[in-house]
C-alpha cells in the first residue's frame, strides 16, 4: 500500500493496524510527489491512498501494474482518469457525506467574507487607517431576503442552500436532475441556468467537474449576472474561466467573487490576486479536523476493503467490480 503523503492519523492509524496487509509505505514528506516520484513510488504497490493533487493517469496506472485499487481522500475524482481504470478493472472510491457540511460552511464564509468585505476591512484596520467611524465606510452587498442561486443541487450545494433559509432567502437552482427534498425545505425552484444567472445575488457552484462543466461560467454567463451580484466556488476551479471572471470583476461587471479553488491550481490567473472585491482561499473547504479526520477514515476503510476483496463502500466505478474483486 503507498499513501501519497501524509493524511491525519485516525487514517493512517487504520492502515497501520491492519493485521492481514504487511507492507504500507507513507510519503511523510508534507509536500505533492512530482510525477516522477509518484511513477516511481506506486510501482508495486496492491493500493494506493491517492490525493486530489495526484494525477492518476493511465500511465500511473500501467506503473502500479496489478493495483487494486486508488481511493482518493477527496469527494472529488477528477484526478483520476475512471475510464482508464475501469478499463484496467482498478476500484477508484471517494469521501462522499462528510465533507459536506465544512464545505456547505465555508461557501457561506466566503459569500459573507466577499458581500461584507470582510478581508479588506481586516487589512484596513490593521494598517492603522481606521480614524473613526464613517457613514460610507466599507458598504457591502446585502444577504438577508436576496436570492441565491445554487449551480448543482447534490449534497453540497442542498446544505448550501439549507442554511440559507434562516436569512429568508429566495432559493433557486440549476441541475439536470430535481432535488424535491431540497426543494421542500427551502422552497427552491429549479430553472434553467440563464435565469438563475440573471435573477440571483449569490451565485453558488457545486457541480462536479467532468467535460460538460468545464468552464460551465464563463464570459457569457458572467454577463447575464447581475452587476451587484457575487459569484462563489468551492467546487473544482475549472468550472469557471477565471480570465472571463478577472475581466469581470476587474471592469465590475460583476460585483465580486469567493472562491477556494482555481483552474491552474495552485496558479492564480493573471491580476486575480490584486482584485479587492475577489477574496481567494487555498482551497480549504473540507480543512476541519473533524472532517479530515473523517475523510482519512474513509479512505483507509475503502482502500482496505478493496485489498481484502469486498466491495469498498464508496466505489465511483461499480463497472470495474461487476466482474467481482481484481
Ligand atoms: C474534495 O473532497 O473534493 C475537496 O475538494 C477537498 O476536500
Amino acid at each position: 500500500m503507498f499513501v501519497t503523503r501524509e493524511v491525519p492519523k485516525g487514517g493512517l492509524d487504520i492502515l497501520r493496524t491492519a493485521p492481514d496487509i504487511e507492507r504500507l509505505d507513507i510519503n511523510l514528506e508534507d509536500r505533492v510527489l512530482s510525477r516522477q516520484e509518484l511513477l516511481a513510488r506506486v510501482k508495486g504497490r496492491d493500493g494506493v491512498l491517492s490525493l486530489l493533487t495526484d494525477k492518476i493517469d493511465a500511465e500511473v496506472m500501467d506503473a502500479a501494474r496489478g493495483c487494486k485499487v486508488f481511493a482518493n481522500f477527496a469527494v472529488g475524482f477528477d484526478n483520476i482518469d475512471i475510464r482508464a481504470a475501469t478499463e484496467r478493472g482498478i476500484l477508484v472510491t471517494n469521501t462522499p457525506g462528510v465533507l459536506t457540511d465544512a464545505t456547505a460552511d465555508l461557501a457561506w464564509a466566503l459569500l459573507f467574507a466577499v458581500a461584507r468585505r470582510i478581508v479588506e476591512a481586516d487589512r484596513f484596520t490593521r494598517e492603522g487607517k481606521f480614524k473613526g467611524w464613517g457613514p460610507m465606510m466599507f458598504l457591502g452587498g446585502d444577504v438577508t431576503g436576496r436570492t441565491l442561486g445554487i449551480v448543482g443541487a447534490g449534497r453540497i450545494g442542498a446544505a448550501v442552500a439549507r442554511r440559507s433559509v434562516g436569512f429568508k432567502m429566495t432559493v433557486l437552482y440549476h441541475d439536470p436532475r430535481p432535488n424535491p427534498d431540497m426543494e421542500r425545505e427551502t422552497g427552491a425552484r429549479r430553472v434553467d441556468l440563464d435565469t438563475l444567472l440573471r435573477e440571483s445575488d449569490f451565485v453558488s457552484i457545486h457541480t462536479l467537474l467532468n467535460e460538460e462543466t468545464r468552464h460551465l461560467i464563463g464570459k457569457r454567463e458572467l454577463e447575464l449576472m447581475k452587476p451587484t451580484a457575487y459569484l462563489i466556488n468551492t467546487s473544482r476551479g475549472p468550472v469557471i474561466d477565471e480570465n472571463a471572471l478577472v475581466e469581470a470583476l476587474r471592469t465590475k461587471r460583476i460585483a465580486g467573487a469567493g472562491l477556494d479553488v482555481y483552474e491552474e491550481e495552485p496558479k492564480l490567473a493573471p491580476g486575480l490576486a490584486e482584485l479587492d472585491n475577489a477574496v481567494l482561499l487555498p482551497h480549504i473547504a473540507s480543512a476541519t479536523f473533524w472532517t479530515r479526520t473523517r475523510m482519512a477514515e474513509m479512505a483507509a476503510t475503502n482502500l482496505l476493503a478493496a485489498l481484502r476483496g469486498q466491495r469498498p463502500p464508496n466505489l465511483v466505478n461499480p463497472e470495474a467490480w461487476k466482474a467481482g474483486p481484481a
